[in-house]
Order: structure tokens, then sequence, then C-alpha cells
């Protein structure tokens, strides 16, 4: 899987991404952060694709390319909502200089433009291979990393009980809803539900870890 075009595609999209630092209260972090998130969709992409018999290095330069939309200087809350389909745009000159074929390159395209709100402003097709692009980038943002984002987002720490109680309940509701998300193939779908279940149980222990926290349990 180590070709030239997965490392032409890796320094592409580094390059592109670390426009981010620019941005308003970004930090050089945030960039880093969108590089390293694109790596383990890549990763997440990869094994999809080895389970489901797709193109391996297709797949891989695809999901290196999902955000790179983030390299165009957003000024509103729909500059964000467009970025797939800023980044199709932006992919697609650059996986025709690489030498996919214009087919190849319509369909990692059109996975890249529907991975944020499953719409893109060109005609293609939801195929399963399409739909992993998003489906990677959402077993990233449920793993183990994003637990700790979450917690650290909501300043769980500094919450009184209260709204400790209420952050794992609400979380808890979440996840439940979110378990059913539909999935582009069984490889994806099997690997959100284990994702979905392991938070599941560490909330439910943080849960009763918040209730224990009130007095003693007879
Ligand atoms: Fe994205
Ligand atoms: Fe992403």
């Amino acid at each position: 899987m180590d070709t030239e075009r997965i490392q032409k595609t890796s320094d592409f999209m580094r390059s592109e991404l670390m426009k981010l630092a620019s941005y308003g209260d970004n930090t050089p972090r945030m960039a880093e952060y969108r590089i390293e998130h694109s790596f383990r969709v890549a990763n997440i992409g990869a094994e999809i694709a080895s389970a489901e018999g797709f193109d391996v290095e297709k797949t891989v330069v695809a999901c290196l390319l999902h955000d790179i939309g983030y390299s165009v200087d957003f000024k509103s809350k729909e500059d964000y909502r467009n970025h797939g389909r800023y980044g199709a745009k932006i992919a697609r000159p650059f996986l025709l200089s690489l030498g996919f074929s214009a087919e190849d390159t319509e369909e990692m395209c059109y996975g890249i433009a529907i991975h944020v709100d499953d719409e893109a402003d060109f005609e293609g097709e939801r195929t399963p291979f399409a739909l992993t692009v998003g489906d990677a980038d959402n077993n990233d943002r449920f793993d183990a990393y994003r637990l700790y984002e979450g917690l650290h987002f909501a300043d769980y720490m500094n919450l009184p009980l209260d709204a400790q109680t209420e952050h794992a309940q609400k979380t808890l509701s979440k996840l439940s809803r979110l378990r059913e998300l539909p999935f582009g193939t069984k490889t994806a779908d099997t690997m959100w539900k284990e994702k979905i279940d392991y938070q599941t149980g560490f909330f439910r222990i943080l849960l009763s870890q918040a209730e224990a926290s009130r007095g003693l349990i007879r």
C-alpha cells in the first residue's frame, strides 16, 4: 500500500491543511489535529477496503483528502457545512494529476463531497465505496480520542455533580440514537457498533460513579 501516489497525497494533504494554522484563533495544533485525523481516517478506510474488496490505494487516497476542504478560509458555518463539496473541488484536479482515471476520480470526489451532510453539488452515485469515506470519518469521530475530547470540551471535571449526571445521561441517549446510523458496508457498521458499545459502557460506568458520589448506597 506504500505507493508513490499515497505519499504524494499525504504531502499534498499536509501542505494544504497547514494553511489552517493562520485561521482566526486557531492554533498550529488545529492544523496538526486535522492532519492526524486524516491519517486515522485513511487507516480505517484501508481496513474497510481490505475487508470489502475495494481498491485499497484508491480508498486511502480518498480518505486522506476527505477534509481537504478545511484549507478554504471558512467565514461562516455555511462554509464549514460545505467543506466536503469544497474538498471535492480541490481534490479533483489533484487526483487527475496523479493519473487516476476520470471515473475513479469522480467516485472518490463524490465520497469526499457527501461525507459531511450527504449532499454533493454534482452528479454521482452513493456506492459502498463512496460511502466508505464518510463511514471511516464517522468511525474516527467516535473513537477513544474523541471520547476524551468530548469530556474536555464539556469541562466535565469542573461541572457540579448534577451537571455531570446530566452530561452522562444525555451522552447515553445520543449514543443509543447514533447506534442505528446507516453505513455503506457491513464492515463499517460492525466497527461503528463496537465503538458505540464501547462508549456506552464507559458512560454507564461514569453515570453509576456519579450516582455513587452522592452518598452511601444501601
Ligand atoms: Fe469532514
Ligand atoms: Fe473528518
